[in-house]
């Protein structure tokens, strides 16, 4: 792989997602391949998936590092939570063991940290100074702390207890669809989310991914929040980008 290119994968709740990343410019070199993510979703059997999504641009892969995103806590290649994915991946060595089925180097971190290192090299956070709020609201609600570019890893700031309640439980963009609530009931408790973690973090800039980003207009007008708060601008694509980013630093 010529040195400015990378495979990112993001491995989500429905999708396994991948395609290679022009480090310089964030921008994808060729379409995303995307494959459904197997069900029961263990390890071995994303495994197999990934591989499925890598072998595909195996023209791109060299003897550069392939990035991978899991939706839960990622210490030293080894998962260590698993809150809305199968509860083997608990315990797994998930570097290794992508490291073994691709038969290639693999860097494994969390999504949300993916994400907001892509916003943060090339986004909606690109060029902030001090401490940068990432949030993606999907099945759950992954964070991302970045402070002057640099990530603070596996923050799971959707787990701060809010009112008595795990917060993703109450304001993940699934809780607003399997309680069809409206878009101004949402908000409100995105309204409170935010303020809690804006009283204890005071971010500069605090940034939205997730897919219903792309629906923005509709409840960020709704927030009331010191800092700046605004839509992620590389949507569907951040967490390849950002997990292709910090596999290259890392290989590197
Ligand atoms: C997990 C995080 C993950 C987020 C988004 C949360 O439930 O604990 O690790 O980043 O969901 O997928």
């Amino acid at each position: 792989m010529s040195g400015h290119v990378a495979l990112g994968v993001d491995v989500g709740g429905s999708g396994v997602k991948g395609a290679p990343v022009d480090l310089r410019t964030g921008e994808l070199i060729e379409d995303r391949v995307r494959l459904e993510t197997p069900q029961p979703a263990t390890p071995e059997a994303v495994a197999d998936t990934v591989k499925q999504v890598a072998d595909g641009f195996g023209h791109h892969l060299g003897d550069g590092t392939v990035g991978i995103t899991v939706p839960g806590v990622v210490t030293e290649g080894v998962v260590r939570s698993a809150a809305n994915i199968d509860r083997s991946w608990i315990g797994t060595d998930a570097d290794a063991l992508m490291t073994e089925r691709l038969a290639h180097a693999t860097h494994v971190v969390n999504d949300a940290d993916a994400a907001g290192v892509a916003e943060a090299r090339y986004g909606a956070a690109r060029g902030t100074r001090g401490l940068v709020l990432m949030t993606t609201l999907g099945t759950g609600i992954g964070t991302a702390l970045l402070l002057d570019g640099q990530l603070v890893p596996n923050s799971e700031l959707g787990h701060l207890v809010v009112d008595g309640h795990d917060a993703e439980s109450r304001a993940a963009s699934s809780a607003r669809e399997r309680e069809e609530l409206s878009w101004e009931a949402w908000a409100e408790r995105l309204q409170r989310y935010y303020s809690v973690l804006e009283d204890l973090l005071w971010p500069a800039l605090i940034v939205v991914g997730g897919g219903v980003s792309k629906k923005a207009d509709k409840f960020l007008p709704l927030l009331h929040l010191r800092a700046p708060i605004v839509p992620a601008s590389l949507r569907n694509t951040a967490g390849i980008v950002g997990a292709a980013v910090l596999a290259h630093e890392q290989g590197s």
